[in-house]
């Protein structure tokens, strides 16, 4: 069953416009140019996901559906492999999407290592190939609003990062920030552990007394080094920053953020869209 929830963000466009946001499509192809490690994973990950063609289809349906835009903030690889490196170059060359990596973009194998710049940058120019924008860091503006894509997915920002969103909010316009991974809030994060009870949230920027019960993994994971405490910091005290759209969580959740609302996003093999309309 389908999930499309609506947004609307009065901004002052120049025109009203519409997004299809979508996240964490999963494709899970591989073939004979991939090892047979890789050929195994990808059947034991489509028991989980499927392989994700229909979820990408029928996101590309919609968008066309509703006259949107399509957005999308990561995980649309489930790995890395010859097969679905070229579904995505298929998908960005057909259709217009702009896009922010998720920490999946760079899994050689998911979940087998230590996740960090090293470990992305073994893939990261033949991903970043198949797409049109720069899925690190990207500006894009419609109709008066600066879109920003931000890959915050491995829970940090770097300093180039926080220096060029700098430089898009000098810009003057209202900014749309994409990013993979939620952001943190006490109350997002009361919401995942009281509510939804689970221990771990899963968000950037979470202070690091609140992950005193996370597992050694998760605490070095997901605790804020320097550059990304000072980025969450910025993030949610800079008013041109109207509204923040994530994915990761495969839910879809509306939460207010210092003063804004920040909208996660479910996932896309769930038939899970969100369309933004903003005047
Ligand atoms: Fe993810």
């Amino acid at each position: 069953m389908e999930d499309l929830r609506i947004t609307k963000l009065s901004l002052g466009a120049e025109k009203p416009f519409r997004l299809l946001h979508i996240s964490d499509t999963h494709l899970c192809l591989a073939d004979e140019r991939d090892n047979e490690r890789k050929n195994k994973l990808a059947e034991a990950r489509k028991n989980v996901f499927g392989d994700g063609e229909d979820a990408l289809a029928w996101s590309i349906e919609k968008a066309k559906e509703l006259d949107a835009l399509l957005v999308h903030t990561g995980d649309l690889l489930d790995f890395v492999s010859a097969a679905n490196i070229d579904a995505a170059k298929k998908f960005t060359d057909e259709n217009d999407c702009f896009f922010a990596a998720g920490n999946h973009e760079f899994s050689q194998y998911v979940g087998e290592a230590w996740e960090d710049k090293a470990y992305r940058d073994q893939s990261l120019d033949r991903v970043q190939a198949a797409f049109k924008n720069d899925i690190r860091f990207c500006s894009r503006v419609e109709n008066g609003i600066n879109l920003v894509a931000i890959d915050n997915s491995y829970y940090r920002f770097e300093q180039e990062q926080l220096d060029a969103l700098k430089a898009e909010v000098k810009r003057g316009l209202p900014i749309l920030l994409f990013m993979h991974n939620p952001m943190h809030t006490d109350e997002f994060y009361n919401y995942r552990r009281k509510v939804q009870g689970v221990q771990i949230a899963y968000f950037a920027g979470t202070p690091a007394e609140m992950m005193s019960d996370y597992d050694d993994h998760r605490f070095r994971q997901q605790c804020p080094d320097e550059i990304t405490a000072e980025a969450a910091d910025y993030i949610a005290n800079e008013p041109m920053i109207r509204a923040i759209f994530a994915g990761h969580l495969h839910f879809s959740h509306e939460t207010p953020y210092f003063g804004r609302m920040q909208y996660v996003t479910g996932g896309a093999g769930d038939r899970v869209a969100r369309l933004i309309e903003i005047d």
